[in-house]
């Protein structure tokens, strides 16, 4: 047998994460945990590059790992760990740094777009490429899950990977892949279906359905849901009926259902107004066990740390020797 691909995802603990998340993401990752050796990081110190309030990242943190338990990531089959538990990031980052040239990472477009945003800019903003390199490298990752935003993160990876591997004239570091979802697999806001369901326009009320969101709250974003003039219950690529093919869509993703299936189930319906409840009612049931699995987790949280440390201890054991061997590859000294 083929040795199973290593999979690496980080996921920043922002708080938000929505349907889109779940149905373009974490719900594949789930049901596919099998097929790959997969490893899921909370990755808080990618949080620091931008202010925080310490509270509610510790939070954050630990809900955002509640969130992906909750949706099915087990931890016996994958190792789910906060990037923070485990040190040969942080201490191989600083490896990466001096392989690195600057003007890479001057050129990162997310950091030219964050960066001409504030007034002061931390070094780790800059720096925030390598570390997620490291992420990436230290565990020999043939896939990297990503949106499309993160594509350029990946190919920079793949660049400090090979220049590594140049310079010491070794194939030490995997090359890794970006995998995108393609966009037909997109969320969009139920506010604006031009635009796709997104983190950080969730705290606008009636923009995306949150995963921790309670039910009243799912459907009265649904019931606002913007469609159009017209009254035909339809899949169609047709920009004028983005809203209700988005509807469709989350519809068909929760159900599983096929397309014809889906608009046979909103034949009689008499309106829109049948619509946007049928679909809220179905995702609605769709979250219900999810979010009892999340607040049992979050009721205790000496379990879920248990866990956390469990996953930590795993992913050390593959990522602190491959940073020794990258010292010792560097010409530092290796303690007895
Ligand atoms: P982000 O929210 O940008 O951190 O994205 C985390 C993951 O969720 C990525 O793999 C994205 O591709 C996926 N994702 C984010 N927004 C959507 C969306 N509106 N529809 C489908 N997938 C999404
Ligand atoms: N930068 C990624 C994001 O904002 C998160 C991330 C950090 C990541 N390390 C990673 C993603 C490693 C994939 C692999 O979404």
């Amino acid at each position: 047998m083929d040795k199973k691909k290593i999979v690496f995802s980080g996921i920043q603990p922002t708080g938000n994460t929505h349907l889109g998340n779940y149905l373009g993401a974490i719900r594949n990752w789930a049901a596919r945990q099998a097929e790959k050796t997969n490893y899921f990081c909370v990755v808080d110190l990618h949080s620091l590059t931008v202010p925080q309030d310490p509270e509610n990242l510790r939070f954050q943190t630990r809900s955002m790992a509640a969130i992906l338990l909750a949706c099915g990531i087990d931890p016996q089959q994958s190792t789910l760990f906060i990037q923070s538990h485990v040190a040969a990031h942080t201490e191989g980052c600083w490896l990466l740094n001096c392989v690195t040239p600057l003007g890479w990472l001057q050129r990162m477009t997310q950091f030219k777009d964050k960066s001409a945003r504030q007034e002061s800019v931390l070094t780790g903003l800059l720096d925030y490429p390598v570390l997620m390199a490291g992420d990436i490298l230290f565990y020999d990752a043939d896939e990297v899950p990503v949106g499309e935003d993160q594509k350029q993160h990946v190919e920079l990876t793949r660049d400090i990977a090979q220049r590594f591997n140049a310079l010491y004239n070794v194939e030490f570091f995997v090359v890794p892949q970006p995998i995108i979802p393609p966009v037909g697999a997109r969320v969009m806001g139920l506010d604006d279906p031009a635009v796709k369901m997104s983190k950080s326009l969730a705290d606008k009320r009636g923009h995306a359905v949150r995963l921790l969101d309670p039910p009243d709250e799912i459907l009265y974003a649904f019931k606002r849901a913007v469609t159009d003039s017209g009254r035909e219950i339809r899949f169609s690529d047709d920009p004028e009926k983005a809203g209700v093919n988005n509807l469709l869509g989350i519809y068909q993703a929760v159900t599983g259902k096929g397309q014809a299936e889906v608009e046979a189930d909103f034949a009689a319906a008499r309106g829109y107004g049948d619509l946007k409840v049928g679909v809220a009612e179905a995702v609605i049931e769709t979250l219900r066990p999810i979010q009892a699995r999340y607040h049992d987790l979050m009721a205790d949280t000496a379990e879920l740390d248990r866990l956390l440390a469990h996953g930590a201890a795993q992913a050390r054991v593959i990522s602190q020797p491959k940073v020794d061997e990258m010292k010792r590859m560097m010409g530092l000294v290796l303690p007895r």
